[in-house]
This record gives C-alpha cells, sequence and structure tokens, in this order.
C-alpha cells in the first residue's frame, strides 16, 4: 500500500487545515485528502467548507466572492449557503424556485485550539484531546499553518522518532543528544498512546526563552504519543517544573503534500512574548522540513517493507493501527 491520502477511512476523522483567524468572509482554497473545497466564515460567525465546485459548470467557487455570508460563484453567479445548499440562480431572477440538485456536500466543520478542523463523512472520533487547553495555569501559541512537499505518514514517522534528533537537530537542541536511545516501553499516557524518555538538550540563546534556563544543556523530560491517523503530541518537562506541550498536526493534502501546523500550551508566566518561547521549536521545525522534503514519496506501512530498529517501535506501532485503520 502506497497510496494513502484518498482512502475513504481518513474522510471520517477531523484534520485541521487553517488557523480560525485565517477563516474569514474572503473564501480560502484548501485541499484535503485529494479534494478541493472552499472554506469561509458566513456572516453568522460559522464556517463553511463546500466542494470547490459549482454544481452549474464546475467552476471553481474560491476565487469567487463572499455576499450576504454566501459564496458566489464568479462564473454564473450562483449562490451557496454554508449548508451548500443554491439560495440564488440570478439567470432565473429574484425569487425563483432553485432547481433541487442544485446542491452541495458540505464538510462537517469545528473549530478547536484556534483551527478550523474538517471532516469529510460522518466523524468516527473526536478532535484529539489535550487537557491543558481547559488548564487556566497554560497559555495557548497558535503557529502558521505551513505547506510541506512530504507525506503525512513521513511526517508522523519523524515526529514519533528521537533517534534522529543528534543529526537533522544538531544546529538547534540536538548537538546534547546521545545518538544512543535507551531503552523504552510504549504504553498509556492517559489520552495519548506513547512513550516516555530523557534527553540531554543543547541550549541556544535562541530556546533560552523557552526553557527559562540560560545554562548551555538542559535536562528534558518528554513523552511522544499519537492519536489516530496523523496527530502527534510531544510533551517537555524541565526540571524547574515548566511543561512545554506540543500538538503537531500533519493533515494530507495528497499523497505528497502535507499542511503542517502545530500548537503549544505552556504553564509559563505568559510575560515572555510567544515568538520568543517558540523560537527554538521554528527552528526544529524548518530542520525537520528540510529533511522531509528530501525524502520522495510515501512511506510503505508495511512494516515488513523497511528495516526498523528498536528505537523505531513508535512509528512501527502507530504504523500497525494506521493499516488496521486503513483496512
Ligand atoms: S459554473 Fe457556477 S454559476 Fe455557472
Ligand atoms: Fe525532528
Amino acid at each position: 500500500m502506497t497510496a494513502f491520502a484518498t482512502h475513504p477511512a481518513l474522510r471520517h476523522y477531523w484534520h485541521a487545515v487553517a488557523r480560525a483567524s485565517a477563516v474569514t468572509p474572503e473564501p480560502l482554497a484548501v485541499r484535503l485528502l485529494g479534494e478541493d473545497l472552499v472554506v469561509w466564515r458566513g456572516d453568522d460567525g460559522q464556517v463553511g467548507a463546500l466542494p470547490d465546485r459549482c454544481a452549474h459548470r464546475e467552476s471553481p467557487l474560491s476565487p469567487g466572492k463572499v455576499i450576504a455570508g454566501c459564496i458566489e460563484c464568479p462564473y454564473h453567479g450562483w449562490r451557496y449557503d454554508t449548508a451548500g445548499a443554491c439560495v440564488l440562480v440570478p439567470s432565473s431572477g429574484e425569487g425563483a424556485p432553485v432547481p433541487p440538485k442544485a446542491r452541495l456536500r458540505p464538510a462537517h466543520v469545528t473549530e478547536r485550539y484556534g483551527l478550523v478542523w474538517l471532516c469529510l463523512d460522518d466523524p468516527v472520533a473526536g478532535v484529539p484531546e489535550i487537557a491543558q487547553d481547559t488548564d487556566r495555569a497554560f497559555r495557548r501559541i497558535n503557529m502558521a499553518v505551513d505547506t510541506w512537499h512530504a507525506a503525512a505518514t513521513r511526517m508522523v514517522d519523524n515526529f514519533l522518532d528521537i533517534t534522529h534528533f543528534p543529526y537533522v537537530h544538531a544546529a538547534s537542541f540536538g548537538a546534547a543528544a546521545q545518538p544512543e536511545v535507551p531503552h523504552f516501553e510504549l504504553g498509556d499516557l492517559g489520552d495519548w498512546y506513547g512513550y516516555r524518555y530523557s534527553v540531554t538538550a543543547a541550549n541556544p540563546a535562541a530556546g533560552s526563552a523557552a526553557s527559562g534556563q540560560t545554562t548551555a544543556t538542559v535536562q528534558r523530560h518528554m513523552s511522544s504519543g499519537f492519536a489516530l491517523p496523523f496527530a502527534v503530541r510531544s510533551t517537555i518537562e524541565y526540571e524547574t517544573g515548566l511543561h512545554h506541550i506540543l500538538l503537531l498536526l500533519s493533515t494530507p493534502r495528497d499523497d505528497e503534500s502535507t499542511y503542517f501546523t502545530f500548537v503549544v500550551w505552556r504553564n509559563d508566566d505568559f510575560s515572555v512574548p510567544a515568538e520568543e518561547v517558540t523560537r527554538l521549536d521554528k527552528m526544529i521545525e524548518a530542520e525537520d522540513k528540510r529533511m522531509l522534503e528530501r525524502v520522495r514519496g510515501t512511506l510503505p506501512l508495511d512494516n515488513t517493507a523497511l528495516v526498523s530498529v528498536q528505537a523505531d517501535k513508535a512509528s512501527v506501532e502507530w504504523r500497525r493501527q494506521l493499516r488496521a485503520l486503513l483496512v
């Protein structure tokens, strides 16, 4: 199995496609699981997400305009509301009946953690839970949604992998990491499934705001967990009691390109600007992106197709569960 993004099972899960703040009455074109959609915010604040293909002559809707909360097709001006119903066919005249088939099937939409999430068919699971989101000791920081020219499967594999730290992240926090990974066990991490480990991390100037420390290295007690299909949660606890939690979200646009964003929760005193406490995370993101955009194609999900070692077992288990979901 190589192609995965158009697999029907993935249509039943929530995928983050945009920052909530980026979804406005201006139409936004997004691509999800090989389908093009138009997303916009209606007059009542509700987000509409429709196939980016008019029912009349299949023009894309995203180059159109939003008028009175409805998306207007740029070709002949048909208008659709956020529920997908065509509410106006200008050539028939105002108030004339609209052909009943002039309707587009909307995607399910929800907003959570400052992001707009879409689900193309009926959801079978919720948005991944981050308990700290409702904990007032924590603040939430949203990052931009970027497009990576890499397969989402390669990205999740990478985010569950700690053995690339001394190599890919040598210029950020990885210089002090030991290449040899101690034995670890996979298990229940509360809502998430994964493993815990500790790393000695370099603490460059760009990272001192994140760690809250100025020593050359810092000890990070970490966990990496996953929620199917493509969410990874990485938690970092410094010895000062500071928690830095990352939700790493990979949304397949198609097999080879992926939206990536991450959300940070921190129990600091909120005084250091968000930009500073995420500077190291952004460096790390750029390092992973540069590495993964060199790796072509999708990740073979069949465990016998690749050589894996004991340190890869989190990814091996995630792939096993993803395979089961796709069967
Ligand atoms: S193609 Fe959209 S109104 Fe004609
Ligand atoms: Fe990485």
